[in-house]
């Protein structure tokens, strides 16, 4: 049997922190264990909120080499971007006519955006471009497009991904055959939550990430930042309610996630000491994955000829799709 098919959406918005990286990205790179994985990133969904070309480019370029970085593969998954497949866009419009304008004002994005404007007594309508209301007609033809079985999401995408559920069937129901696969939303079961410098969970709106690709000295003194009591060196630690401990785990092996431990218990140890430990094992994971991004940043043409490379192997699965959905239509 061959395998189900799974499809990441990755949206440029510039260098992940470690957060993004323990909570998505990795649990996304190892769907290709297990499925035919694809990832593509959604450069036509950032144009909606960035308009600067400039910042645009670069927001691709960052956010492809820190997959690559990571440790996605492109000659054994696809990787593309969205904005090099035209047939998403066919797509999408087949797509705007079987989807009720009422589905669309219930997406939350768009509501959100309409409930800022009445708060403020603007128009309700004041910033909102097609491009968002629509958003989940373009999510649904990214999706379609490649067969997805199975999509992995975070909460917020949940909603998106029953509204493309929704559509694609009732186009199916409507042709009375198979034009679409129906996708399921995975969920990670371990939505592993990273905790910041502040000890809240890691998240750029409260300012307490550590980006993935810092400078060893400034991830060290990043690392120095974070928040711990105010326990003497000689008094016994625990461990388990330490942040710095708790980041520790992400980046040790266990044999030394015991011995720094055994050090928190014993007491004698102060938290310069521990950080320190903590920012060798993390650059120690982390350098190896900074000098492959970093060498693909300063090698931007490599990127776009493995983008490129991608697309041609993506753009067979994207016509048939099209010819399909074409043919079901009469437009053919
Ligand atoms: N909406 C997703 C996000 O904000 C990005 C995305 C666009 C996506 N198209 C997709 C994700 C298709 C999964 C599948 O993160």
């Amino acid at each position: 049997m061959s395998k189900q098919v799974s499809l990441t959406g990755i949206k440029p918005t510039g260098v992940p922190h470690i957060g993004n990286y323990f909570g998505a990205i990795q649990p996304a790179l190892k769907l290709a264990q297990r499925y035919e994985a694809r990832y593509f990133i959604a450069d036509y969904h950032a144009l909606n909120s960035m308009k600067n070309p400039q910042e645009l480019r670069r927001m691709i370029y960052e956010v492809a080499a820190t997959w690559l970085a990571c440790g996605l593969d492109p000659d054994k998954v696809l990787f593309y971007r969205q904005s090099a497949l035209p047939e998403t866009f066919e797509l999408s419009t087949a797509l705007m006519a079987f989807t009720p304008k009422g589905l669309m004002n219930r997406a939350h994005a768009y509501k959100a955006m309409v409930q800022a404007n009445t708060e403020s007594n603007r128009d309700p309508d004041d910033r909102v471009n097609m491009g968002l209301y629509t958003y989940p007609v373009l999510m649904a033809a990214d999706i379609l497009l490649f067969d997805a079985d199975v999509v992995p999401v975070g909460k917020d995408q949940v909603q998106h991904l029953e509204m493309t559920i929704d559509i694609a069937q009732s186009i199916n129901n409507h042709y009375n055959r198979d034009c679409f696969v129906i996708p399921a939303p995975l969920t990670s079961e371990e939505t592993k939550t990273i905790t910041g410098l502040d000890g809240r969970k890691m998240s750029k709106s409260y300012g307490n990430t550590i980006p993935m690709f810092l400078p060893p000295k400034q991830l060290r003194k990043l690392i120095m930042k974070i928040i711990t009591n105010s326990q003497t060196v000689e008094e016994k630690k625990d461990p388990d309610t330490c942040n710095v401990f708790t980041l520790y785990r992400l980046f040790a092996d266990e044999e030394k996630q015991e011995e720094l431990a055994a050090r928190y218990r014993n007491g004698g140890m102060g938290w310069g000491d521990a950080k320190q430990l903590l920012f060798e094992a993390m650059d120690e994971m982390l350098a190896p994955m900074r000098d492959v991004y970093q060498s693909y940043i300063e090698d931007t043409k490599k990127l776009d000829d493995i983008l490129a490379a991608g697309a041609e192997k993506a753009r067979p699965i994207a016509r048939e799709t099209v010819r399909r959905i074409r043919e079901a239509t009469g437009l053919y």
